[in-house]
Formats: C-alpha cells, sequence, structure tokens
C-alpha cells in the first residue's frame, strides 16, 4: 500500500518505519525541515531502541521516504495518517489546531478519494471535525478512522509490530477492509482487529491511559500509607499482583507518572468529562495524587537534611520520565530537580539519554555529568530518579568512596534496602525503608 503519515515524532516516525518493514511505500512528513534534513541523512532525531537500524534500512530498500512536501504526499498515498501532537491547552483539554491545520492541508491537495486516519490521541468528536475541514475543501470522497495508538515508548518498535490488539474507529465498512488489510501481518498472532465506532476508539484511547495512571496513583497512595504504618510496599505489590484479577503491571510506586501521554491525556479526558457536565472524581482523585507524588522526594530530603538545602550537593541519576527513552516531557525528575534548586541545593546530574534534551530546559541550574560516578563526586546524597537497566547494580563499593555521605533516596524502588544498609548507606525508598 501507498501510505503518507504526517508527523514524525515519537508515533509517527515508529509507525512510519514499521509499515514500510511491512513492505509497504511510506511518505513520512513532518513540518520541521531540520527533522526531515537530518532524517534525509539518516540521523533520527529520538532515542528509541532499535528505530535506527529499522528506519536506515527501510530507506535503503526505498519504501521509506521523508519530506517537508505535504501535498506531494497527499497525492500520492491512498491511506494518510495524522500522527501529529495533541498538547494540552490552557483548561487540560487536547489542543487540535495541529490535527485540524493538517486536515485542512489533506483537504486542499487531495485529487481522488482517501482514508484519513486519526493516529494521534484525540477527543471524543474529533473524527467528525477533521471530516468536516476535509470535504469544507473538496468534493473528493474521504473516510475518516480513528486508530490510537498504544505504543510505549522505550519499547515501541515491538509495541507496534506485535500490538496487543489494533483498535480501529469506523462506520464504513470499506475503509475497515482497507485497515484491517494493512494491519493484517501485525496481528499474525490473532490478537483481535477491533472494529468500533469512531467515538467509541477515541474513548478508548484515553480510557486505556486513564485506567493505567488511576492504577499508578492508587499504588503511590499506598505506598505513602506503608511509609507511615512501616509495612513494605514491594512485598504487598508483589503480594497483590499475583492475583490474576489484578495482574503485575503498572502497580510499581515511584516519583509520579509523567510523559507526554499520561497527564495529558487524564487532564483531556477530565476536560471533555467537565464540557459534558459531568465529573471523574476518580481521575481527578489520581491525578491530585500524581501533582503531590512528585514532592514525596524532595520532601523525604528535607525531612533527613533539615528544610533548608543551601550548601548541599545532590547527584541525581535519571532524567527522563523512564527508562529507554530520552523524552522529558511532564518528567518528574526535572520537577524534583527543581525543588531542590529553590531549597538552595546544588544539583550534579547523569542520564544515559536524555541529557541533551533536558539541558534545555534546565541550562546552567546543573551540572551534566559523563556518567553516574562522576555525578557521586562529594554528594551529600544520590537520588535514583529513573530506573535505567545500568543504574540497577551499580558498583555500590566505588560509590561509598566517592559520595561526601552515604544517603540514598531510591525514588523507583530499584535497591535492595538490606543489602544497603549492610553496606553502609542510608537508605530510603517509596514506601519501604
Ligand atoms: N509518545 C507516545 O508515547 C505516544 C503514544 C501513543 C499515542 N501518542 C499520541 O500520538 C500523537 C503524537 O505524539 P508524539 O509523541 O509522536 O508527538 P511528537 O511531538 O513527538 O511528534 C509530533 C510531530 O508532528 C509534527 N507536526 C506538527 N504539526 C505538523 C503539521 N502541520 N504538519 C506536519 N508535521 C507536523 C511535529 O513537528 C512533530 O515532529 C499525540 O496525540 C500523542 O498523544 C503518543
Amino acid at each position: 500500500m501507498r501510505i503518507a503519515v504526517i508527523g514524525s515524532g515519537y508515533v509517527g516516525l515508529v509507525a512510519a518505519t514499521c509499515f514500510a518493514e511491512m513492505g509497504n511505500e511510506v511518505i513520512t512528513v513532518d513540518k520541521d525541515a531540520w527533522k526531515i534534513e537530518d532524517l534525509g541523512k539518516g540521523k533520527i532525531p529520538i532515542y528509541e531502541p532499535g528505530l535506527d537500524e529499522m528506519v536506515h534500512h527501510n530507506v535503503e530498500e526505498g519504501r521509506l521516504v521523508f519530506t517537508t512536501d505535504i501535498a506531494d504526499a497527499v497525492r500520492r498515498s491512498s491511506i494518510i495518517f495524522i500522527a501529529v501532537g495533541t498538547p494540552p491547552d490552557e483548561d487540560g483539554s487536547a489542543d487540535l489546531k495541529h490535527v485540524l491545520a493538517v486536515a485542512r492541508e489533506i483537504g486542499r491537495h487531495m485529487d481522488g478519494p482517501r482514508i484519513v486516519v486519526n493516529k494521534s490521541t484525540v477527543p471524543v468528536g474529533t473524527a467528525d471535525l477533521v471530516k468536516k475541514e476535509i470535504t469544507g475543501l473538496t468534493a473528493h470522497p474521504v473516510s475518516v478512522v480513528s486508530n490510537p495508538e498504544f505504543l510505549k515508548e522505550g519499547t515501541a518498535i515491538d509495541d507496534f509490530m506485535k500490538p496487543d490488539r489494533v483498535v480501529i474507529g469506523t462506520s464504513d465498512a470499506s475503509a475497515a477492509e482497507a485497515m484491517k488489510e494493512l494491519y493484517s501481518p501485525f496481528v499474525r498472532t490473532n490478537n483481535p482487529i477491533i472494529v468500533m465506532g469512531n467515538r467509541s476508539a477515541e474513548m478508548t484511547k484515553y480510557v486505556a491511559n486513564s485506567l493505567l495512571a488511576a492504577r499508578i496513583s492508587f499504588m503511590n497512595e499506598i505506598a505513602n500509607l506503608c511509609d507511615i504504618i512501616d509495612a513494605d510496599v514491594n512485598e504487598v505489590r508483589i503480594g497483590v499482583g499475583s492475583d490474576h484479577r489484578i495482574g503485575p503491571s503498572f502497580l510499581f510506586p515511584g516519583v509520579g507518572f509523567g510523559g507526554s501521554c499520561f497527564p495529558k491525556d487524564v487532564r483531556a479526558l477530565m476536560a471533555t468529562a467537565r464540557e459534558n457536565g459531568c465529573s471523574l472524581r476518580s481521575l481527578e482523585a489520581a491525578h491530585a495524587i500524581n501533582e503531590d507524588q512528585k514532592h514525596v522526594v524532595v520532601a523525604k530530603v528535607r525531612k533527613h537534611f533539615g528544610p533548608e538545602l543551601k550548601g548541599l550537593r545532590f547527584a541525581v541519576w535519571g532524567l527522563s520520565f523512564k527508562p529507554n527513552t530520552d523524552d522529558i516531557r511532564e518528567s518528574p525528575p526535572l520537577t524534583i530537580i527543581r525543588g531542590l534548586l529553590e531549597a538552595g541545593a546544588g544539583i550534579a546530574v547523569f542520564d544515559p539519554q536524555a541529557m541533551e534534551n533536558s539541558a534545555a530546559s534546565l541550562g546552567s541550574s546543573v551540572t551534566f555529568c559523563r556518567h553516574g560516578y562522576e555525578a557521586l563526586e562529594g554528594a551529600d546524597a544520590l537520588l535514583l530518579l529513573t530506573e535505567w537497566m545500568e543504574f540497577r547494580e551499580p558498583d555500590f563499593p566505588r560509590m561509598l568512596t566517592l559520595m561526601k555521605t552515604p544517603v540514598i533516596f531510591d525514588g523507583r524502588n530499584v535497591w535492595n534496602p538490606e543489602k544497603l544498609k549492610k553496606l553502609g548507606f542510608t537508605y530510603y525508598g517509596i514506601g519501604r525503608r
């Protein structure tokens, strides 16, 4: 099939590359000329494991091309994916300006029937809006399909190539058939392609993310109670998660959820509820708990060292909102760092992939180090804020020799408190000591 993917960020670039990998001819479009220029030179603008190789391979095979020319991409493709950002507006609702701008471009340039697919996360009713924008500019027939994306940054290729399910929102049987054909190579193990109405498909994405976010907030609240009553939330998590009705995923307490999806999608679903005269109280609670959770580590630091942190120097390991990505959008580590800076602390940071993105946001307020051990030199404490693999089994005796005082705030409950205490560290986790 000939496909265009408009927007070549974390979702668009992965989707385009995976479609090409299955043998389709894919034109990837972005309005950022530098991004397209970089991609043309073989430079991948984001860190996503496995993406580099797959992009290069498909470019070499001639199945994947990059351009800023949306008109040409629209004319040459029968299926056009919209995968641009839907950032939060001031009131929390999803800002559709990029999606609707692309819809107008499609309407202006299509020269025959097209299937237009919303892959961006968009509120209920957006398929209708996109169709209206397009049909206002062309007499050619268009079918708008809602196809939310469920990939996770860090495992995006695997998630896209082997999705748990593919959700297709449409009332047009022939568009549904075309989408099934496109996705059939991705579901050879019989994971379902679920066809439903556009509105249900749009809603499905928000409900999935909100439910996962709410699980995290619930466990964070339980962890904070465990802290007070001297129970170990890690043991509780394992005990609870082995119940098949509950399952082990998304039960890990920590420094709060972040990233480009959960916080924004939770706010957008709350906004949808408000606009429709109701409230989602459980989601409002999950959101409020998450805002508070980002301050829990700083509170622990102040409890240990006192409210004034002037003259103290902390090492921070981890800046991205989760491991295996360079994405720092709404990353809790950045909120924590700002909290420490406000209290007068000095900070030395290290992250395996997110240093460049963080430099733009943190500037010269922190010291960027070449590796984790460098950040530890003379540190009064270490804060582990993102659970990258390489932080899981560090050289603890070496750390003891580098740090001024051996105090650890493990914001991800990665390390064994007993082991660290035996080695001579003072250990604070989330919901466990
Ligand atoms: N990042 C994720 O893990 C993830 C997962 C599932 C769904 N989503 C959803 O997918 C959508 C895209 O997310 P993302 O993380 O890939 O965003 P992103 O910011 O990484 O990428 C969006 C890209 O679209 C481009 N763009 C914006 N307007 C354009 C226009 N008019 N023409 C051409 N290109 C344009 C931008 O330059 C940017 O490169 C969002 O709605 C998001 O909620 C994201």
